[in-house]
This record gives C-alpha cells, sequence and structure tokens, in this order.
C-alpha cells in the first residue's frame, strides 16, 4: 500500500499505545518485562499472547499472530486496514492525510464516502433521540414497556417522526450528498428523484460497532402509531459501513463485561438485551436475524469462554440453539441452552416474574453437548450418526475430540469405535493437511527451523539491529542474499524507519521482525558480539566463494602462467583462512 500519510501512521501510534488499545480487550497480566494474556485470536487458556510495549508490538506463541496497534485493531473488530486506520485516527484525533489504494488508484473519495456515512450515523442518532423526547406517544410506549431512563440513555433510544423530510431536511441542511444517506440506508430516493427518510414512525434502536460507532438502526412499531400494514422492526440493510454477520447487538456495551467473565449472555432481540442490562445483566448481546453465521461464532470465540444461549423455547428457537451450540463447541466454546417457556421471553420473563425466576430458569439450563444430543434424539438415527461425525471432524482442540466423542455415543446409544472409525481418518487428512499448511506458513520463509537459513540469519540482525544496516551492508551482507524475499525484506529495511516499518511489512514480515525483536528473542543487548558473529559468517561465506571461483578458473586452465601462479596462491590462501575459521 503506498502511503502519502505516513506521518498519521506514526501520530496515531503515538497516541494510542498498544498496551492500552488491547486492554480494552484482553486481562494483561505483567510478566517479567513483558504484558501477557490468553491470546484474543485463538482458543486457549495459557497466556501465549504477549505485548512488547517499547516496540508497540504483540506476539502470540502459540498462532504466531504478531503486528502493531493497526494490526490488532483490524484483527480483533474483522476491519480491514483502511477501516482501521481511519477509526484509530478518528480516536485520537489524527486529521488523515490523502492516501492511496494498492494500485495507485484514489481511494479519497471512498474513504471520505465512509466517514460521511458514519458522520450521518451520528447525527440521526442524535436527531432521533431527541425527537424521542419531545414525543409523547413515543415516550408513553418506553414508559409502559418498563425501559428506564438508564438504559435508554446507555442504548441512546430514539424516534422517527412521522414525516417524510424529517432526517433528510436535517442532512440536507448539513450539506451531506444525499445520494450518500441512501447508500447507506438512512434516506430513499423515488423514482421522481425526491428523497426521503427510510424510517419513519418506529422506535429507533441504533446498531452500533464494538466502539460505540452507531452503523445501522433497527426500528420497531408503536401499536399506537401502527398502521397494521408495516413490519414489526425495520432494519438497516447491509451497507458500506455495516456487515450485518460481523455485528453483535450490544456489544459495545457489553465488551467489557464480557471480556473480564469471560461468559456472554446471546438472545434473540433488541428489547432482550434492554432487559437484561436493566436487571444488571451487563454481558448481554442480540444476534441480528436468525441465524449465528461464523463470523459472529468466531468474534464471540475471541471474547469469551462460555456462552448462554438465551432463546425462545418455540420449534424455531430451539432449532436456532442447536445449530449455535454446534457451532460454538467445536471452536471449544463450552454453552448452555436456556430455554423460554412458549409466548415468554427474557424481557418479558424479567419484567412479569423478576429476575429471581430468571435465575431458576438459568440453574436449569442445559448444557450444549446435551442439549444437541436430546435434538438428535428426535431425528432419525442415520441423521443423528451423520450429524455427530461432521461435528466431531469439526472440532478444533484435540483434546476435546475424546471425551466429545465419548459423549456422543453413550448420548446417542451408538457403539463409540464405530462412530469414531470414519471419523479419525478424515481427523488424520486434516492433521496432515493442516501441517503442509503450516508449512507454508509465514514460518517458512522465516525459517524457525533449528538451522537457519544463511538468509534469516542475516536478516535477523538486520532486524534486530536496523540502526547498524550500513555497517552489515559494508560487510556485504546484502550482496549475500540468496531468496527475492529476502532481498524484498532487506529492502524495506533500508527504505523505512523503526516506527514507520511494521505499515509495509506482508503478515510474513511482521512476524519475522516481531519474533527477532521481541518475545522469545534473546535481550538486545549484545549488539555488538552480534554483528561480530554474522561478520564472522559472512566472511567465511565470502571466502567458500572466492576459492571456489579461483579453483573454478584454474580447472578451465589458463595459458598464462604468471595469472595461474596468482590464481594458485589466492586459493591456498583462501584455504588457509578457511582452516582457521
Ligand atoms: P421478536 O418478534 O421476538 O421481538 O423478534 P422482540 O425482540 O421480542 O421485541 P418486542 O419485545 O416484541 O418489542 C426478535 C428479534 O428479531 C428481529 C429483531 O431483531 C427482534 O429484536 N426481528 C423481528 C426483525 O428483524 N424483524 C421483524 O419483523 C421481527
Ligand atoms: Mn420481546
Amino acid at each position: 500500500m503506498a502511503f502519502t500519510g505516513k506521518d498519521n501512521i506514526q501520530e496515531i501510534k503515538a497516541r494510542l499505545s498498544i498496551v492500552d488499545l488491547a486492554r480494552r480487550y484482553l486481562d494483561l497480566r505483567p510478566m517479567g518485562n513483558r504484558l501477557v494474556a490468553p491470546c484474543p485470536f485463538h482458543q486457549e487458556t495459557k497466556p501465549s499472547f504477549s505485548i512488547n510495549e517499547s516496540e508497540g508490538t504483540f506476539y502470540c506463541f502459540g498462532c504466531q499472530a504478531a503486528g502493531d496497534i493497526f494490526d490488532f485493531y483490524s484483527r480483533i473488530n474483522g476491519s480491514d486496514f483502511r477501516d482501521t486506520l481511519e477509526a484509530l485516527a478518528e480516536e485520537t484525533g489524527v486529521v488523515l492525510k490523502q492516501y492511496q489504494g494498492k494500485d495507485g488508484e484514489n481511494t479519497t473519495k471512498q474513504v471520505s464516502h465512509k466517514s460521511e456515512m458514519l458522520k450521518m450515523h451520528e447525527i440521526a442518532t442524535a436527531h432521533f433521540q431527541s425527537n424521542l423526547q419531545s414525543h409523547a406517544i413515543a415516550s408513553k410506549y418506553i414508559d409502559g414497556r418498563d425501559i428506564n431512563l438508564d438504559v435508554r440513555e446507555r442504548y441512546s433510544l430514539g424516534f422517527s417522526l412521522d414525516a417524510w423530510q424529517s432526517l433528510t431536511d436535517v442532512f440536507k441542511r448539513s450539506g451531506f450528498n444525499l445520494d450518500v444517506a441512501v447508500e447507506c440506508g438512512l434516506v430513499m430516493k423515488s423514482k421522481d428523484g425526491r428523497y426521503f427518510d427510510r424510517f419513519r414512525n418506529r422506535l429507533m434502536f441504533p446498531i452500533r460497532d464494538v466502539n460505540g460507532r452507531t452503523i445501522a438502526f433497527g426500528g420497531r412499531v408503536i401499536p399506537e402509531l401502527d398502521d397494521g400494514e408495516s413490519a414489526k422492526y425495520l432494519n438497516s440493510n447491509g451497507t458500506p459501513i455495516y456487515k450485518k454477520s460481523q455485528q453483535l447487538f450490544g456489544l459495545d456495551v457489553a465488551r467489557r463485561s464480557v471480556t473480564s467473565q469471560k461468559n456472554i449472555l446471546i438472545t434473540e432481540g433488541y428489547m432482550d438485551v434492554l432487559a437484561l442490562y436493566q436487571f444488571g445483566y451487563m454481558n448481554a448481546v442480540a444476534v441480528l436475524g436468525t441465524s449465528f453465521p461464523d463470523e459472529q461464532v468466531k468474534r464471540i470465540s475471541e471474547l469469551a469462554k462460555h456462552v448462554e444461549l438465551l432463546f425462545d423455547g418455540d420449534a424455531p428457537g430451539r432449532e436456532a440453539a442447536f445449530k449455535a451450540c454446534g457451532k460454538l463447541l467445536v471452536r471449544g466454546i463450552s454453552c448452555h441452552v436456556v430455554l423460554f417457556p412458549q409466548g415468554e421471553d427474557i424481557d418479558s420473563l424479567l419484567k412479569e416474574q423478576g429476575k429471581e425466576v430468571f435465575e431458576n430458569l438459568r440453574q436449569q439450563s442445559i448444557e450444549g453437548l446435551n442439549f444437541c444430543i436430546q435434538t438428535l434424539k428426535q431425528r432419525s438415527p442415520k441423521d443423528a450418526v451423520e450429524w455427530a461425525r461432521a461435528f466431531l471432524e469439526q472440532i478444533e482442540m484435540p483434546e476435546l475430540f475424546q471425551p466429545t466423542a465419548t459423549k456422543l455415543a453413550s448420548g446417542l446409544g451408538i457403539d463409540e469405535a464405530e462412530l469414531r472409525l470414519g471419523v479419525v481418518t478424515q481427523k488424520r487428512s486434516n492433521a496432515a493437511k493442516n501441517t503442509q499448511g503450516g508449512q507454508s506458513s509465514p514460518r517458512e520463509s522465516t525459517s524457525n527451523s533449528p538451522r537457519k537459513t544463511r538468509d534469516a540469519q542475516i536478516l535477523t540482525v538486520a532486524a534486530r539491529y536496523p540502526h547498524r544496516l550500513i555497517s552489515l551492508q559494508e560487510m556485504g551482507a546484502d550482496l549475500l542474499l540468496e531468496s527475492p524475499k529476502a532481498r524484498h525484506f532487506w529492502d524495506k529495511l533500508s527504505q523505512y524507519s523503526v516506527e514507520e516499518i511494521l505499515v509495509f511489512l506482508t503478515d510474513a514480515e511482521k512476524l519475522f521482525w516481531v519474533q527477532c525483536r521481541s518475545a522469545d528473542a534473546p535481550p538486545l543487548d549484545n549488539e555488538e558480539g552480534e554483528l561480530l558473529a554474522i561478520q564472522h559468517l559472512i566472511k567465511s561465506i565470502q571466502k567458500k566463494s572466492y576459492a571456489s571461483s579461483v579453483a573454478a578458473a584454474l580447472s578451465q586452465g589458463s595459458n598464462n602462467y604468471e595469472t595461474q601462479r596468482e590464481y594458485m596462491r589466492a586459493l591456498i590462501e583462501a584455504q588457509g583462512r578457511n582452516n582457521v575459521q
């Protein structure tokens, strides 16, 4: 990516430390001179994830994730580099300079579109909030549902007026491009080219990203104002700033509590999240739509170790819970299912019957795998076995395979050996695939093997002491690099400063860089020693290649006697020196 705004990156890094950013998501603990935590990017309980504060980098021994604040933010939020840059710039108050995309195409327009969309959502949130304050029927509806003021404010509830041009006019007056408002789903355009509000006469729930920025809305009809023709909820569709499958309603509020408790409550509706919050459960979110896409599962697995699924007790609710359990369990997330009596949800139960009744239901919740077994028993044995095998094959943590297989087999009343037979073969082939994948992973190019390649030895010293690059160059280190990848990495080392380089590195290079400079690398207090060692290596390689070129020249034969003697002397000298080494 070619930047014209390199300074922006430094500026953001200077204003936001990796420790402050990571603390929002992780429970960091000091270990030696590092800060460590269980890695948010793969399932584990041991703290393999470590931060090097002075370098501004992170590194996981387990899954080899590595990088700086931009990498951390992108990974944990599932956002691309541009979104990350914008978000962190906004947060730190850094004004971004124009920058160019990969192919040199100017993406400033798109960037400003996205930030314009976010701005519009911010304005819309405030607009709807102020509507609610002055709208008697909407306010009465909220009171009637026992939503207290704290909840109303925490979730920034609002109301969209029964008007065609209320929000549209606000945008027009503020000079926004209305076509962008259409693109992000707040405004519609009629055939004759007139713009009008998409959300009208509804109670408005801002849908916010994990950082609390409104990126979409859900709007509920208010019965007193309902014409009986519209859907109960109208939601934003996918837009450039809103990917439904990646978001969970309420995660911005719940995040802190989820990461500290490692427990998350998953519900089906906006109102359920609000009710739980009001009753003191700060770790609740709602799936946006009925399915539970893999991206959401992944996101949850990065934050929590245990999930409670609070779903409707009806058939669709049970089916949704069954599917969700399967997806969570294979990732090593334990889960329990709390099913609500027909016609009730958490919201109605808490408000009508109180916290104790809910706690009782929670006590009776069914463990995820048992719930799956119960569900499977309602199906044909063939379907059940097929499901069980497919499920076992997907289990990601090897230590969970055996106990899960045993429990599934006994629960379903089938022979465990038979259940596992086909599955084990499948697992082996998966394992083989994984090893192959591992070899072509970033490790390969940076050579983590016991004997480092020549390139890796040279680049290790270069990455550890980039301010000595000139000395290394004088020794001829760069000329000895064999692979194009290594030469490319060297070029970057000489082109960029330590502070800015990470942005320009590929994932493999980033991992190499971080590994060389932090985590399990030896301390950086033997610069002269390490340089001397690499100098010896370089000299010995140079001598060997000199000797072999002399030998080659001799073997080709030269007519000139003097020249031959010169070569001979050089050869003997070189070999002698090599023997000393
Ligand atoms: P529910 O119909 O159970 O609504 O839909 P609710 O959340 O309990 O709301 P109240 O208590 O009736 O006010 C559950 C969720 O399904 C989505 C919404 O996210 C809702 O919160 N939904 C439902 C829609 O998106 N569209 C609809 O028309 C209905
Ligand atoms: Mn409800």
